[in-house]
């Protein structure tokens, strides 16, 4: 995965700069996809009444999922439990939502500042359990990181 200290280092640097999370988070997820193993890389967030995920940018082929309720699929999951999820076999995950069927595994990454849930990071691979905790804890600190950035937009 890709250093989580530079990249953070660059955040910062995008929000003394002025930049918003909009901005931040298309660079965030821009950054992710350089990764080999991440064939298709998205961010998205909690709609207003905290019931869907929208896709708010997203590397890769189009898909069919801009638009996920909470509790469907790994992504709407994630939510529902307030709890990352690492899948290491997208075929074995009941109600797991296909992007293309290409994609073995797939890490979401919550963005959240306590018990306030934004959204996630999501990251799809066409390789099988593709990803492994330490990755998880790199995409978690870029997403903390950008969590702050939110968090202070909408105080
Ligand atoms: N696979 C996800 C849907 C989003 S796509 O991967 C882009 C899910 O099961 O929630």
């Amino acid at each position: 995965m890709v250093d989580a200290r530079i990249v953070i280092r660059e955040i910062q640097e995008m929000r003394e700069e002025g930049y918003l999370s909009d901005a931040i988070l298309r660079h965030a997820v821009k950054t992710l996809h350089r990764d080999d193993r991440a064939d298709w890389v998205g961010a998205y967030l909690l709609n207003d009444e905290g019931l869907e995920l929208w896709l708010h940018n997203y590397v890769g082929a189009p898909t069919e999922h801009a638009r996920i309720p909470v509790g469907e699929g790994v992504c709407g999951t994630a939510i529902a439990h307030g709890a990352n999820q690492n899948v290491p076999d997208v075929t074995k995950f009941e109600g797991y939502l296909a992007c293309s069927p290409d994609v073995k595994s797939e890490l979401v990454v919550l963005i959240r500042a306590g018990t306030e849930i934004y959204g996630q990071f999501d990251i799809d691979s066409h390789q099988e359990a593709a990803f492994t905790p330490q990755d998880e804890v790199a995409v978690q600190m870029i997403a903390d990181k950008l969590a702050e950035q939110i968090a202070h937009e909408r105080r």
